[in-house]
């Protein structure tokens, strides 16, 4: 039905959204003012305690501060009511006395076009049921018995039978049913060698869908025998079944969701009745194929955060990694998806079997959010210890957040992933603080098994003895020039990750700037979390107090080269040792080519910072400032060169 012109206008002048909304909400009379259309209450739509849900009467929309809902009289009904737009305009005309437009001519043809097939549809549905009970029926009933299904289960599901000899046209065509309604239903069709028409389903156990209003709009089959060439055979697409804008059990899912039940997606129509009697009485599957996009927007009308409830197979996986591509771009504030993943290639039907509805909600608590399956496909069985590899990592998540649409989703998605990020590359930190948050459902679950949870190889380098107190003063340096200027940290990532610190304290404002530069406030995210003011502790010293990075904070050229020096300067050093190492262990070995090579890389990295990951040049003296050598480490060093004389010397 369409709407004319205004009609929707005229809606909204007529209603008092005051009035709409005051019927489910107490308005908090402090912070109200009703002469001026201004009302507060506690938001219907999240829990709290203070009043952050504003209704402006007069402009007829409100807003919550606190979960950012927001809309006009026809989404506030849409929402609290869980209805669609059409019935929620019906309902606030009737309130403002308006009548609903009658429909155009062919509008009302379709519609009538459609009610005959949905009565030729519930004729079937009923015919089938009867079936069932028939002798040749015998086989059928075994095997719903066998399934677990109670004679209410298959009374409430309307559950039948299609005997091997079809006969459904024939009962239509003896009410005086048109055949071509029969065909047109999908319930038979016309044969290629233009004989009479033939019923589609033959041998199979019959599953009614039904729409949203419970109209009867299509059948699923169910052939008994393993072997059958399909193992569902579903009406075809007809102008009543829309197999991508419909869903199994849609109707009771979405009044049991109304109630409070968290609304289930799962794989198969045995899954939904088995949920459904097990007491999960909000569950929907899909009719056959992947789930459409049309069909996560009908998932949002009924719930904010359906759970996707997949098998626990490999085809499960494929299709819940379809499911985030499809909702990235859709994503909005209060439309997301959780993701309930069964174990060892079950289904939920199986599950509920081995381990009761208790079994099953244990797997719906620990659903995790959509943003945490995106991180696991990406990272599953990978190992991200080199610089490329996390590039590489950094780039797919980017691609992938790059499809959300909402600006705010997208920052909140790149936070989480940020998070997850720093988790996973600092894992001396994982058991402390992220706790059981740590992908805690990857355990014991056979298609996630097999995908092996990711490491990152934190290589450091052995630290070289003497100078401690020089590192810890460059360390804080480094620190206090970051915490000055957040907006460069994103360009040290990778050597921040890498940087040992020596002074444990500095090892943790180090963790806390990776965590929480992206941050909206990164200095005060940080001072939160480390619990007391961090360049405080820094600056003790009066050296990186007077350091141009922290007295010119803000200032990312001063702030970049200042972090480029100390870096360098604090890795010669530390790397000379390990080098030198590899070296001596070389030349007790073979000599080769590479060895004079990695010497002079040695005695590169002591005469100062020009590696690659030192990066920029410096305008600082390097020579002069950079890496001292102890006595012990030059004279390592000598007998290295020494024995290298020697060993080229004698043949
Ligand atoms: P499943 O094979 O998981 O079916 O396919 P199921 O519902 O769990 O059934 P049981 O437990 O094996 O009896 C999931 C859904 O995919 C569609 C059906 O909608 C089915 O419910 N399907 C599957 C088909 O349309 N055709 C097929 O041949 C197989
Ligand atoms: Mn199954």
């Amino acid at each position: 039905m369409s709407l004319p012109p205004g009609f929707i206008d005229e809606l909204r002048a007529r209603l008092s959204l005051g009035q709409v909304v005051g019927r489910k909400v107490m308005w908090d009379s402090r912070k109200t003012n009703q002469g001026k259309g201004d009302f507060w209450a506690q938001c219907p739509f999240h829990q709290e305690k203070s009043s952050s849900f504003h209704v402006d009467d007069r402009k007829g929309f409100y807003y919550c501060f606190g979960c950012h809902s927001k809309g006009d009289a026809i989404t506030f009904v849409r929402e609290t009511e869980n209805v669609g737009f059409m019935e929620a305009v019906q309902i606030l005309a009737a309130e403002a006395g308006m009548t609903m437009p009658a429909r155009d001519p062919k509008a009302q043809e379709k519609a009538d076009k459609r009610t005959m097939l949905a009565d030729v549809m519930e004729q079937a549905v009923q015919w089938h049921r009867l079936q069932l009970q028939t002798a040749a029926a015998g086989e059928a009933r075994d095997y719903l018995v066998q399934r677990g299904l109670s004679s209410e289960a298959l009374a409430r599901w309307d559950i039948g039978f299609a005997p091997s000899g079809g006969g459904i046209m024939a009962h239509l065509k003896g009410k005086g049913v048109d055949p071509q309604l029969v065909i047109d239903a999908g319930l038979a069709a016309e044969s290629d060698r233009g004989g009479a028409p033939y019923d589609r389903f033959r041998g199979r156990i019959i599953f009614p869908i039904r729409d949203a209003r419970g109209r009867a709009i299509g059948l699923g089959g169910r052939a008994m025998a393993a072997d059958a060439r399909a193992k569902y055979l579903n009406s075809p697409e007809t102008p009543l079944f829309d197999k991508g804008r419909s869903l199994y059990n849609h109707g009771p899912a979405r009044e049991a969701a109304g109630k409070g039940q968290s609304l289930i997606v799962a794989e198969g129509y045995m899954d939904v009745i088995a949920l459904s009697e097990a007491g999960f009485g909000a569950s929907v599957a899909p009719l056959g194929t992947a789930i459409t996009e049309d069909q996560l927007r009908l998932l949002w009308r009924i719930a904010p955060e359906p759970i996707i409830a997949l098998d626990g197979d490999t085809a499960g996986l494929r299709a819940a990694m379809r499911v985030i591509d499809i909702a990235l771009p859709l994503l909005e504030a209060g439309q997301s998806l959780r993701f309930a993943l069964m174990p060892d290639g079950m289904d939920p039907d199986d599950l509920i079997k081995a381990k009761g509805p208790a079994g099953m909600q244990n797997l719906l608590d620990a659903a995790i959010p959509m943003v945490q399956l995106l991180w696991q496909r990406e990272t599953a069985g990978k190992t991200f210890d080199s610089p490329e590899r996390k590039a590489a990592l950094d780039k797919a998540l980017r691609e992938k957040i790059k499809l959300i649409v909402d600006p705010s989703i997208r920052t909140h998605y790149a936070s989480a992933i940020k998070e997850m990020r720093w988790a996973l590359f600092n894992p001396r930190q994982n058991a402390s603080n992220s706790g059981g948050q740590r992908r805690p459902w990857v355990r014991g679950q056979s298609a996630w098994d097999a995908a092996r949870s990711p490491s990152a190889t934190n290589k450091q380098s052995a630290l070289g003895a003497g100078t401690a107190d020089e590192d810890r003063l460059r360390e804080a340096v480094i620190l206090a020039a970051l915490l000055s200027t957040p907006e460069v940290v994103f360009e040290f990532e990778v050597a921040l990750e890498r940087m040992v610190c020596e002074h444990p304290a500095h090892m943790q404002i180090k963790d806390l700037i990776l965590q929480f530069a992206q941050d909206e406030d990164p200095y005060r995210a940080i001072s939160v979390a480390w619990g007391a003011d961090p360049l405080e502790t820094l600056t003790q010293h009066s050296h990186v107090a007077i350091s141009p990075a922290v007295r010119r904070a803000g200032d990312a050229e001063i702030a970049r080269m200042c972090v480029n020096e100390e870096l360098a300067k604090l890795n010669a050093r530390r790397n000379f040792p390990r080098e030198l190492a590899d070296a001596l262990e070389d030349i007790t070995g073979t000599v080769d080519e590479g060895l004079t090579w990695r010497l002079s890389q040695a005695a590169q990295s002591l005469n100062g910072p020009s590696t690659a990951e030192a990066g920029a040049v410096t305008e600082f003296d390097t020579a002069e400032n950079g890496a001292k050598l102890n006595k012990d480490e030059r004279s390592a060093f000598d007998e290295v060169l020494r024995q290298i004389t020697l060993t080229k010397k004698s043949p």
